[in-house]
C-alpha cells in the first residue's frame, strides 16, 4: 500500500499504553504466509476503543471455561488455570499495567494472547467452542446491561431533583405557553411535574429495552453453533442473563439491542433538550423567570456582564450527535448480510458515544435542576400582561349561559380595549368590563387573578396546586418504587 498516513482509530480512552508491535503473531495467522500492512493493522484495529469491555470479556471468557469444565470438554484443573490466569490479567488491567497491543486487534485477542503468554499452553483451550463472534456480542450485552443501571440511576436522580422544585414551586405561578405566546396561567410544579411524565417513560423504556439486552448470544461460535457438548443455559446462569438466543445466525449478528438502547438515548436527550430550551429562554434578562447559580453558569471572555447558561446550550448541543448514533446504527445495519460482518465493530463507537453523552447529559441535569431559582413576580407579571386569563373571562359567561363562540367574541374586544388602555384585564374596573356585557358581576375578578384561574383547574392532570401536590406525593411513591 502506497498510504503514508497513520490511521489510529478514535481512541475513547488512551489510559493504557498501546504499542505497535509489527512482529506480533496474530492468534489467526496459521493461514497466512504474510505480515498485515500497518495501514490495515491500524485500520482495522478496534482495541484503542473496545479495550473497555476487558471487564465483560473476562466475566464471560470465566463463564464460558466453567461451563466447558462442568460438560467434561475441559479438565477442571485447566478450567482452575485459566480462570486464575484471566483474573490475574484484570488485575494487571484495573491498574493499568497491562499493555495493550494494536496488533492484536481487539481486546478479546489481547487477553486471550495475554493469558497464553502467562499461563502457557493451556491458556489455548480458552476459545474452544467459541467464536470472536458471539464472544463479542455477549461482552457488549453484558457491558450495557451494566451501564443501563447506570443511566438508570441517573434518570431517577434528575426525576427526584425534578420533583423537589416542582415541590417547593407547586403553587408559584407563570404563564404557560402555546405557539410561544402566553396562554394560560399554570402552577410552576405543573410545569416541572410536565418535565417528570417525559423522563418516568425514559426510565419505562430503559426496562423495555433492557429485556431485549439480557439475552445471551455464547454458544452460538462463528455462526453455525459448536460440535461441543455445551450447556447455554448453565453459562447463561453464571452470567445472569435471562434468556439465550434461539437462532446461532440472529445471534452473532443482531444488534437490535445497540440500536434500541440509541433510540431511548436520543429520546432522553430529545427531552433534556427541550427542558434546556426552556431554560435558557427564561434566564435570558427578555424573561427573567430563572436565574441559576453561577456554579452552573460560566462568563464571556469579552463581555464582562454575561452570565451565560453554558450547561443547557451543550445539552442541547449533544443531543444532536447521540441522534446521529440512532442514525448511525441503524444504518450499520441495513445491508448487511447474515451473519456476522466486521462492520459490526463500529458498533461499540456508536454506542459507547451515545452512552457516555447521555450519562453526561443527565449528570449535568441532576446538578442543574436544584441550582435553578425561580423569580415568581417575574413570571406572575408576565402571566398578567398576557392577558393569560382571557379564557377564565369567556368561560365565566359560558356559566352565565352565554354560547361559547359568542362568549369568546365579547372577551376578544374586552381585550382589545384593555390593550388600548394599557391594562390588563383584572385591572379593568367593573363598570368597564359590563359594557362588554351586562352579565358579568363582581365575582368576575376570581377568574381574572391567575391565582383563582389555575385553583379552578381541579382535576387529574390539572394545574391547580391541591393537584399538583397530589401528583409529586404520586411521583414520590413511584420513585421510592421504582428505586428498590
Ligand atoms: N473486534 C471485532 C468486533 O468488534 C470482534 C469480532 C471479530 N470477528 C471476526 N470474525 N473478525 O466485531
Amino acid at each position: 500500500m502506497g498510504y503514508t498516513v497513520s490511521y489510529q482509530n478514535n481512541a475513547t480512552q488512551p489510559y493504557t499504553k498501546m504499542t505497535s508491535g509489527q512482529k506480533t503473531v496474530k492468534p489467526w495467522g496459521g493461514r497466512f504466509t504474510e505480515s498485515t500492512d500497518s495501514f490495515v493493522e491500524n485500520f482495522t484495529e478496534s482495541v484503542s476503543f473496545d479495550k473497555r469491555l476487558y471487564h465483560h470479556d473476562i466475566t464471560g471468557s470465566i463463564a464460558h471455561v466453567r461451563m466447558l469444565a462442568r460438560v467434561g470438554v475441559l479438565p477442571e484443573n485447566d478450567c482452575g488455570q485459566i480462570i486464575a490466569g484471566l483474573e490475574a490479567i484484570e488485575k494487571d488491567i484495573d491498574a493499568g499495567l497491562f499493555e495493550w497491543r494494536t496488533a492484536l486487534e481487539d481486546v478479546h485477542m489481547n487477553i486471550e494472547t495475554a493469558l497464553v503468554e502467562r499461563i502457557g499452553e493451556v491458556g489455548k483451550k480458552l476459545h474452544t467452542g467459541r467464536s470472536r463472534n458471539d464472544q463479542v456480542a455477549t461482552d457488549l450485552r453484558l457491558y450495557l446491561r451494566d451501564e443501563t443501571a447506570v443511566v438508570r440511576i441517573l434518570l431517577l436522580e434528575v426525576m427526584r431533583v425534578l420533583v423537589d422544585l416542582a415541590d417547593r414551586e407547586a403553587q408559584t405561578i407563570m404563564p404557560g405557553f402555546t405557539h410561544m405566546q402566553a396562554a394560560q396561567p399554570v402552577t410552576f410544579g405543573h410545569h416541572m411535574m410536565a418535565w417528570y411524565e417525559m423522563l418516568l417513560r425514559d426510565v419505562q423504556r430503559l426496562d423495555d429495552c433492557r429485556q431485549r439486552i439480557n439475552v445471551m448470544p455464547l454458544g452460538s461460535a462463528a455462526l453455525a453453533g459448536t460440535v461441543f457438548p455445551i450447556d447455554r443455559h448453565y453459562t447463561a446462569e453464571l452470567l445472569g442473563f435471562e434468556a439465550v438466543c434461539r437462532n446461532s445466525l440472529d445471534a452473532v449478528s443482531d444488534r437490535d439491542f445497540v440500536i434500541e438502547f440509541c433510540a431511548v438515548a436520543a429520546l432522553i436527550m430529545m427531552h433534556l433538550s427541550r427542558f434546556s430550551e426552556e431554560l435558557i429562554l427564561w434566564i435570558s434578562p427578555r424573561f427573567g423567570f430563572i436565574d441559576i447559580d453561577d456554579a452552573f453558569c460560566t462568563g464571556s471572555s469579552i463581555m464582562p456582564q454575561k452570565k451565560n447558561p453554558d450547561v443547557p446550550e451543550l445539552v442541547r448541543g449533544k443531543s444532536g450527535r447521540v441522534f446521529g448514533d440512532l442514525m448511525a446504527g441503524l444504518t450499520l445495519m441495513k445491508a448487511q448480510p447474515l451473519a456476522y460482518n466486521r462492520d459490526n465493530q463500529e458498533d461499540k463507537l456508536i454506542l459507547f458515544d451515545a452512552l457516555d453523552t447521555v450519562k453526561a447529559a443527565l449528570e449535568a441535569y441532576a446538578g442543574l435542576i436544584p441550582a435553578v431559582k425561580v423569580n415568581p413576580e417575574q413570571m406572575w407579571l408576565a402571566a398578567v400582561q398576557g392577558y393569560t386569563t382571557a379564557t377564565d373571562l369567556a368561560d365565566y359567561l359560558v356559566r352565565k349561559g352565554v354560547a361559547f363562540r359568542d362568549a369568546h367574541a365579547i372577551v376578544g374586544a374586552s381585550v382589545q380595549y384593555a390593550i388600548h388602555q394599557g391594562q390588563d384585564l383584572a385591572a379593568l374596573t367593573l363598570e368597564e368590563l359590563r359594557q362588554f356585557s351586562s352579565l358579568i358581576d363582581a365575582d368576575v375578578f376570581v377568574c381574572l387573578d391567575p391565582a383563582g384561574s389555575v385553583n379552578a383547574r381541579d382535576h387529574i392532570g390539572g394545574t391547580a396546586p391541591t393537584r399538583v401536590r397530589q401528583a409529586i406525593e404520586q411521583a414520590r411513591k413511584e420513585l421510592s418504587s421504582m428505586r428498590r
